[in-house]
């Protein structure tokens, strides 16, 4: 049973987190559709709308309450993302509010911070909303996949990315649905690992697929890195309870060393160094994804 403690600070990091994630999800999916699909570009881009609000209510209780750790861990905003949102929504045309982000970024942790039961119950009502929401937005994702997979549409987007935002949104589904019952979000430390290892390959996939053929050096770096961790998912799979220390320090070194690739990617999309279909949010985002899962291991330690 959380604590209201707990359960504040655990609401607000989720929602702070996924709901920027599902957000530009639907970035994603938009730019990735044709004309003829534009009624779903529409529906696009009302959720977009709708997890801004979310996301902006979030930031409004989450000044002061969060942790000091939450915050260093540039999982929420990097140095990156505003600048990023910047250039994708001149790109693209797709509106971005940038807002929030300058909010995310002044974003304090206040150790004297009182957590009232006020807070608490409009903490219950966010996070019943937001589940509501996310359920809508694994409706789309299905709806589009579903589409790919009988060839019924064509969208510049690989059927496993639609597949993997689809699998985000219904972790943080079920985390919230968790925090509602006053759970844990997260029981079982290795299949948890399994799960987010699994991102980070398919991190390395997508990247390794959206690069201009001339950019070899590039693919084989990303090429490494599907490797790797296709390795480490399946220790991970034979490994019990006390293998636990061991395989996290594997999972931390691999994903350390994608994070320095995605860093590196950011700046390299922001500067114009790299030939590749994509643009910097796109980075940016499995940058932050890849810094909150170095801070989770790191908790496992
Ligand atoms: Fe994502
Ligand atoms: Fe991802």
């Amino acid at each position: 049973m959380l604590t209201r403690k707990d359960f504040i600070q655990k609401s607000l990091e989720y929602n702070l987190f996924f709901a920027r994630i599902m957000k530009e999800h639907m970035i994603f999916i938009e730019s990735g559709l044709l004309i003829i699909d534009s009624s779903l570009v529409l529906e696009g881009e009302n959720l977009k709308e709708s997890f801004e609000g979310i996301l902006k209510e979030t930031v409004t209780l989450a000044n002061g309450a969060v942790s000091r750790a939450l915050l260093n861990s540039n999982e929420l905003v990097t140095d990156f993302t505003l600048e990023s949102e910047k250039i994708t929504e001149n790109l693209t045309g797709i509106c971005i509010n940038k807002d929030i982000t300058k909010a995310e970024l002044e974003l304090v942790s206040n150790s004297f911070f009182i957590y009232t039961q006020g807070l608490e119950e409009e903490l219950k009502k966010l996070n019943a909303r937001a589940i509501n929401l996310v359920k809508e937005v694994i409706k789309y994702k299905e709806k589009i996949l579903e589409k790919l997979l009988k060839c019924n549409m064509f969208a510049n987007l690989y059927p496993t990315l639609v597949d993997h935002i689809m699998r985000e949104a219904k972790y943080y589904l079920k985390s919230l649905e968790a925090l509602q019952r006053r759970e844990e979000p997260v029981k079982d430390v290795l299949e948890n690992q399994i799960f987010r290892d699994t991102i980070m390959k398919e991190h390395a996939q997508f990247v390794r697929g959206l690069l201009d053929p001339k950019e070899v050096e590039l693919f084989n770096t990303a090429d490494d890195f599907v490797k790797s961790f296709e390795e480490l998912i399946e220790i991970t799979k034979k490994a019990g309870p006390k293998d636990i220390p061991k395989i996290t320090k594997m999972a931390l070194e691999d994903t350390i060393e994608i994070r320095d690739f995605k860093l590196q990617g950011t700046e390299g999309l922001i500067d114009c160094q790299i030939q590749v279909i994509a643009y910097p949010l796109l980075a940016d985002h499995i940058l932050r994804e890849a810094n909150r899962y170095i801070r989770i291991l790191e908790s496992y330690r």
